[in-house]
C-alpha cells in the first residue's frame, strides 16, 4: 500500500511513523507513506497557501490553486482507490472504514489547517471526508497519523498474529474484554480463575460476557439486544 498525504506542517509528521509497528511496516515495504508540502505549490512570492474567507468571518482558509495543482499531480502518477479529507466537519472515522481502506493499493490523506480547505478541492478530488472525533484539532495532521495507524497495522503481515487485531476493541462491534499478564496476584489483586485454568471454550465465553457487560457500561450506544 501506498499512503500520500498532503499537509501544510509537514514536520507534524516527524517521528509519527519511525518507531514501533509503523517504522517496521515500513522497513518491511508493507506500506510506503509519501509527504507532500503544499507550501511547494504555491505560485505567490511569499508562498502563502491560505487566505481570507468570502462572505467574511474569522479565520483562513486554504487556497484552491495550490492544491489543485498538487492533487493534480499526484492523480496523474497513479489512480488513487480513496482521497480522503480530514475534517471534524464529516462523519466520524470507525474500526470497519480502516478494515476496507487497508485493503487498498493508494490512498491520498488530506490535511486541512486554518478554517479548512476551499469547497472547490472538496468537489474536485476529494471521495471520502471523516473525522476522527467530535472536536476540533489545529489541523488534519494528527488526525492522518490516527488513520494512518489504524490502517497500516490491519494489513496482512503488519502484524506478527493478526488474531491479535482481530480481538480488538470494535472489531466485533464491542469493546474489548480486561487482560492481564504475569504475576497472577498483585496487591491482592487476583487474575480471574477461568484465565489460568486453560479451558478455551471456558476463557471465551468469560470474554465474551466481559466485552458485553464493558460495552454496555461504558459505550451503550455500541450495543443493541440483537
Ligand atoms: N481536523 C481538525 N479536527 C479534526 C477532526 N476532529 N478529525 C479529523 N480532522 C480534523
Amino acid at each position: 500500500m501506498r499512503i500520500d498525504i498532503v499537509s501544510a506542517v509537514p514536520k507534524l509528521f516527524n517521528g509519527a511513523f519511525s518507531d514501533s509497528i509503523l517504522k517496521r511496516a515500513i522497513e518491511n515495504k508493507h506500506v510506503e507513506i509519501h509527504i507532500h508540502n503544499i507550501r511547494d505549490y504555491s505560485t505567490h512570492k511569499q508562498k502563502s497557501i491560505d487566505d481570507y474567507q468570502y462572505g467574511g468571518g474569522a479565520g483562513m482558509v486554504l487556497m484552491v490553486e495550490p492544491l489543485d495543482a498538487l492533487i493534480g499531480e499526484l492523480k496523474q502518477q497513479r489512480a488513487y482507490d480513496h482521497i480522503i479529507y480530514l475534517t471534524p466537519d464529516a462523519a466520524l472515522f470507525n474500526q470497519e472504514k480502516a478494515n476496507i481502506y487497508s485493503m487498498k493499493q493508494n490512498i491520498m490523506l488530506l490535511c486541512g489547517h486554518y478554517k479548512g480547505i476551499d469547497q472547490r478541492i472538496r468537489d474536485l478530488h476529494v471521495t471520502d471526508e471523516i473525522s476522527i472525533g467530535d472536536y476540533v484539532l489545529s489541523g488534519g495532521e494528527l488526525a492522518a497519523c490516527v488513520v494512518s495507524d489504524a490502517i497500516i497495522r490491519l494489513i496482512p503481515g503488519v502484524l506478527n498474529d493478526i488474531s491479535s487485531a482481530l480481538s480488538d476493541s470494535h472489531q466485533d462491534g464491542l469493546l474489548a474484554p480486561p487482560v492481564y499478564t504475569r504475576p497472577s496476584e498483585y496487591k491482592g489483586l487476583k487474575v480471574p480463575e477461568v484465565l489460568l485454568g486453560g479451558n478455551a471454550k471456558e476463557i471465551e465465553k468469560w470474554r465474551e460476557e466481559k466485552s458485553l457487560e464493558r460495552t454496555k457500561k461504558v459505550r451503550p450506544d455500541l450495543y443493541s439486544d440483537d
